[in-house]
């Protein structure tokens, strides 16, 4: 299977192309910088390279996601970690600039080398770093970069960062001229080098300046890069995290540090007692998980059997997590060595297309070692994972249709084997062992709610696809231009003539209503329908009403009325 983001995009543009007036418009520059719609998809060397990365390691690892075929099915990003830097008695070298020095005996030949060499695979350099300035730099009192300032003007030295490498990391004062340039130019570097995502380690709370800072830094850079912030952030500030950043880690580190090497490095990677704490912060994060911002569960440690810690059970359960989850898919195993039931796994695109579907699940049963977890797909298919997270014995989850969102029967298939399972009315159950899952697409046989994007409908002229307000479904929303006149018209199917349900979910940041009429094969069923202020361009509402649809193709059009023109557009949904 090709890439997804390009099958969406080439569905997006048939789809488009299909339809009338038109035009599509690259996402507005604003608030969101438009990275990471779907979860990351790729390799991290912290759970296997660990403390000792090297270039030709990491290019070793970038060979394998190639001829392992796994850079088709998605996984594209090569995501070096930490400790490629150099340390000294006073913690990180600094370059004249003060930005921290790569181990020339680890990367002799440097990072943009390296970038240019994953690059030349087809695929995406990630990069790793900390908040704030080495003392180091204050030390020698570094210049910043295109600037009269130094490093000591910008440094708190009353306090020093979280930093799990060569430490001595000084807090920025922030309200100090040059402490955003100092990271500007830092993220410059990095841009200039080709890194394609970054990780921002050993943030928390305390850190938002930092986050914002290096959020203003990496889009200054005009270089469009994933940007990840790493770990065990507060649920308190999610907002936070979800208005800056792509991914942020909902917990500590996955891996057990149980292994036999230094620091617990080695084999086992991780152990079952690590991924099951990830059920409950996959629940409790669901609601901030999106397009352009995901929960990161942490690294997907499949790929080396059973000696990464998990059985084959409990590795095809962590995969039906994260996917249930819309979690990035980091592979932290040895991909020289990949195990061929662990890459049967991996190549699975049914569990690589739920992970990419653009929504995380929300779990719908909590009973004892039974989980199950639900969401709703575009399609109006749901996608169903039943789990045992259990450690010894069997035991049966259970889910009747009405939790999961329709009644009565629906069509089963197995995602885990492809296998069709036939006609299911009413109650889903599965006996499992311990750490085994159940991963189904159930398409209901009744009236099911399909979700037409508005960034697939036909759009007026001088209106766009943004990304750059979180909560949006799908690739994008539309933003009509501010006129009279402007609307989005969608195609939407029946089985047959009838009164159907539709909601149109929009998003209404201004204080004055954006009224539209709404139109159903030419003729006005809602004039001048009201669609208020929803507090916030963030903030998503849906407006429903009840429409006469013919049999087959009918278009649906709203309008807006006045000179402001539309609320911004993400769907319209049809039951
Ligand atoms: C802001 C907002 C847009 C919106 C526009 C409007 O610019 O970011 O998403 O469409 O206002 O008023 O229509
Ligand atoms: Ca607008």
């Amino acid at each position: 299977m090709r890439h997804l983001r390009a099958v969406l995009l080439a569905l997006a543009g048939v789809l488009i192309a299909g339809a009338i007036p038109l035009l599509t418009a690259p996402p507005a520059a604003a608030s969101g910088n438009g990275q990471s719609i779907r979860p990351a998809m790729g390799w991290s060397s912290w759970s296997f390279v660990r403390r000792w990365p090297t270039e030709d390691k990491i290019k070793a690892q970038a060979d394998a996601l190639v001829s392992s075929g796994l850079d088709r099915h998605g996984f594209v990003y090569v995501n070096l970690d930490d400790f490629y830097q150099k340390c000294d008695s006073n913690g990180f070298v600094v370059d004249s600039y003060g930005r921290w020095t790569v181990d020339s005996a680890k990367f002799p030949s440097g990072i943009k080398a390296l970038a240019d060499y994953v690059h030349s695979k087809g695929l995406k350099f990630g990069f790793y770093v900390t908040p704030g300035i080495a003392k180091n730099a204050v030390l020698k009192n570094t210049p910043i970069e295109g600037t009269s300032y130094h490093a000591a003007d910008i440094a708190d030295t009353s306090t020093l960062e979280k930093n799990y490498n060569c430490k001595n990391m000084y807090y920025i004062d922030y309200t100090k001229p040059g402490a955003q340039e100092f990271v500007n130019s830092w993220a410059r570097q990095f841009a200039s080098w080709g890194v394609d995502y970054l990780k921002i380690d050993g943030v928390g709370s305390q850190d938002i300046p930092d986050v914002r800072a290096w959020d203003k830094a990496l889009r200054a850079t005009g270089r469009p890069i994933n940007y990840a912030l790493s770990n065990n952030l507060a649920i308190a500030d999610a907002p936070t995290w979800r208005s800056l950043a792509n991914s942020w880690r909902t917990q500590g580190d996955v891996e057990c540090y149980c292994g036999s090497g230094p620091n617990g490095s080695g084999y086992p990677l991780t152990d079952w007692s690590h991924v099951t704490t990830r059920f409950t912060s996959a629940a409790n994060w669901q609601q901030y998980a999106g397009p352009g911002g995901w929960n990161d569960l942490d690294s997907l440690e499949i790929g080396n059997g059973d000696q990464a810690g998990l059985t084959a059970d409990q590795r095809r359960s962590q995969f039906t997590l994260w996917s249930m989850a819309g979690a990035p898919l980091l592979l932290g195993t040895d991909l020289t060595q990949l195990d061929p039931v662990d890459a049967a796994m991996l190549t699975n695109d049914r569990l690589i297309a739920v992970d990419q579907d653009g929504y995380a699940a929300k779990r719908i049963v909590s009973s004892g070692v039974n989980q199950v977890w639900s969401k709703r797909e575009d399609s109006g298919d749901y996608v169903v994972a039943l789990f045992n997270t259990g450690t010894t014995g069997s035991s049966t989850a259970t889910v009747d249709w009405s939790q999961v969102g329709f009644t009565g029967s629906g069509q089963v298939t197995d995602l885990w084997s492809g296998a069709d399972k036939g006609t299911v009315a009413d109650t889903y159950s599965a006996t499992l062992r311990p750490g085994e899952a159940r991963l189904i697409r159930v398409a209901p046989l009744g009236t099911r709610t399909v979700r037409y994007q508005a960034e697939q409908a036909g759009i007026t002229s001088g209106s766009t696809v943004d990304t750059d307000h979180p909560g949006f479904t799908g690739t994008g929303f539309v933003n009509t231009a501010n006129a009279a006149g402007a609307y989005v018209e969608w195609t939407v199917d029946s089985a047959a003539a009838r009164n159907a349900s539709v909601a149109i979910r929009y998003a209404n940041g201004s204080t004055v209503g954006r009224p539209m009429d709404v139109t159903v094969n030419g003729t006005v069923v809602s004039a001048n329908r009201a669609f208020n202020g929803t507090g916030s361009w963030d903030t998503w509402a849906a407006s429903t009403l009840t429409v006469p649809l013919k049999a087959g193709a009918n278009t649906i059009r709203v309008t807006a009325t006045t000179a402001n023109g539309a609320p911004n557009v993400d769907a319209l949904d049809r039951s």
